[in-house]
């Protein structure tokens, strides 16, 4: 789900994909033109219409890493069971759709392993919906798909989840406003204060260029990052097909010890 699906604005007012297209064309040219390389996506990114709600306005307010710990949730390694990282045996039957692994790295900005963390994903159906209260769209719930699951990454930085390819869905930025299929991640880094939540698409997504979440970074490299590759090797025999994507925690070798001195 994104937040903006329940914008607020009135179905009169909603722009269409054409007005979308063209905001979203303005600020990439402006991009082009400067010489600014921005690794992250905008926090007030226009085109995606409840971002300018919802992004910080003040300035970050620095937390004790130690103090946070003491009260921020807690998981150890009998917390997690492996089977939570195969989304297509949680209930009773097969879920509907392209059974897919979806497996990769885990990286320090480095390149080297970061071993014993927790990954979180959640993710529509194959039909492009979440078990979710405000996603009420006309596409089926699959009663055999609950669309999270979660891992630890091994001694090489190793995760890997078995899981259903999700549909596109619809969203209320604008008039006929469709998100392209994607997996949202949650990852945790050295501790709480590091956790970083981004979303992995597939590799070919026609709606790429229309999505105005997706192009709120910029830059075509940090977009790219995103996309997840599709993987022969992973691919397995009259069972499923294979995604890789790995992710880099630029900035976790850095610890807070060393920037506060
Ligand atoms: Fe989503």
């Amino acid at each position: 789900m994104e937040a903006g699906s329940t914008a607020a604005h009135h179905p009169a007012t909603l722009s269409g994909q054409g007005d979308i297209d063209g905001e979203i064309a303005e600020i990439r040219d402006e991009y082009a033109a400067s010489n600014r390389v921005e690794n992250q996506p905008r926090l007030n990114y226009p085109p995606y219409r409840s971002s300018a709600l919802r992004h910080p306005t003040k300035e970050l307010h620095h937390a004790d890493p130690e103090g946070v710990e003491l009260w921020t949730p807690v998981f150890g390694e009998r917390d997690v069971d492996p089977l939570e990282a195969d989304l297509t045996i949680q209930q009773h039957g097969a879920p509907i759709g392209e059974k897919i692994e979806v497996s990769g790295r885990l990286l320090d900005g480095d390149g080297r392993p970061v071993a014993g963390q927790l990954i979180e994903i959640w993710q529509a159906n194959a039909a492009g919906r979440y078990i979710h209260k405000r996603d009420q769209h006309p596409a089926p719930i699959d009663p055999n798909f609950t669309g999270t699951g979660r891992t630890l990454t091994d001694a090489d930085g190793n995760w890997r989840f078995m899981t259903i390819k999700p549909g596109p869905y619809p969203w209320k930025n604008h008039h006929n406003a469709w998100r392209p299929a994607h997996i949202h991640f949650s990852v945790f880094g050295r501790d709480f204060t590091q956790r970083l939540i981004t979303q992995m698409y597939f590799p070919g997504d026609p709606l790429f260029a229309l999505d105005p979440i997706y192009q709120s970074m910029t830059d075509q490299r940090a977009r790219d990052r995103l996309i997840a590759h599709y993987d022969h090797n992973i691919t397995t025999h009259e069972l499923h097909t294979g995604y890789r994507w790995d992710i880099v925690l630029t900035g976790s070798r850095r610890t807070w010890m060393e920037s506060e001195s």
